[in-house]
């Protein structure tokens, strides 16, 4: 996968991909980012980006010639899955990132100021936000977003370690996990886990998936039994 990052702070976003996860798929080439700072193509000489909103108001608004001009200039543009990161999007899930990671390339722009000229919208295919609130601009926003879908590429993750389980995954939250030591400070590993019966073991963490998502997020267990009322089970 090739992931182009439009920013105005290329330095917030360069040494966050360099780690972890993201790293290393860029270490094993399964994965190139590109971060691209649209200001360099500004065409105003002092290399502004952003002008004051016609009609008057607080604030600067994003223009659109240097992000048209930034997009049109990353090879492949056109196929590309184009994304802007901005609190009116759709809230991010793990099945958009699912979604997402069985595209080739994406485009991310990052915004900043107080919005973007609206034109600029009619250049990218959507939008995603990662939550009802704001953020200073997109940067984090869109980082969140890469590591959700990158983790999901086959082969990124390790073998052992597999999405399948994760929370969401099955639309329920993970049930709880345990390692070494059985005891610590009274608190005891629950006997099931210990019991080497496998069957005993899934339907344990079945039944406390439900639990806890019943308890932490009701409108995922709605979600989820109904899904399951209508699949017959
Ligand atoms: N930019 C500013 N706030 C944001 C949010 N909540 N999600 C995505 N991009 C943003």
């Amino acid at each position: 996968m090739r992931i182009d990052v439009l920013t105005l702070f290329p330095d917030m976003v360069k040494p966050v991909i360099q780690q972890s996860i993201v790293g290393r798929a860029m270490y094993e080439e399964k994965l190139t980012i590109n971060v691209i700072d649209f200001r360099d193509y500004s065409e105003n000489k002092h290399s502004k980006v952003d002008d004051y909103p016609f009609g008057g108001g607080a604030g600067m608004v994003l223009r659109v010639e240097p992000v048209v001009r930034a997009l049109r200039a990353i090879d492949g543009y056109e196929k590309a899955r184009k994304i802007i990161m901005t609190p009116q999007g759709v809230v991010h899930h793990q099945e958009q990132a699912k979604r997402l990671s069985n595209e080739d390339h994406l485009i991310i722009l990052c915004g900043h100021y107080e919005g973007f000229d609206e034109r600029i919208r009619d250049y990218f295919d959507e939008e995603i936000s990662i939550g009802d609130f704001v953020l200073t601009g997109g940067e984090v926003a869109a980082l969140v977003v890469i590591e959700s879908v990158i983790r999901l590429i086959p082969g990124i993750l390790n073998k052992d370690a597999s999405h399948e389980e994760d929370s969401f995954s099955d639309g329920l939250l993970e049930y709880p996990q345990y390692t070494r030591p059985r005891e610590y400070e009274g608190k005891r590993v629950p006997d099931v886990l210990l019991s080497g019966h496998h069957q005993a073991i899934d339907d344990w963490r079945k039944e406390q998936a439900l639990k806890r998502t019943k308890v932490r997020r009701k409108d995922l267990y709605d979600h989820y039994m109904k899904k399951q009322k209508n699949a017959g089970k």
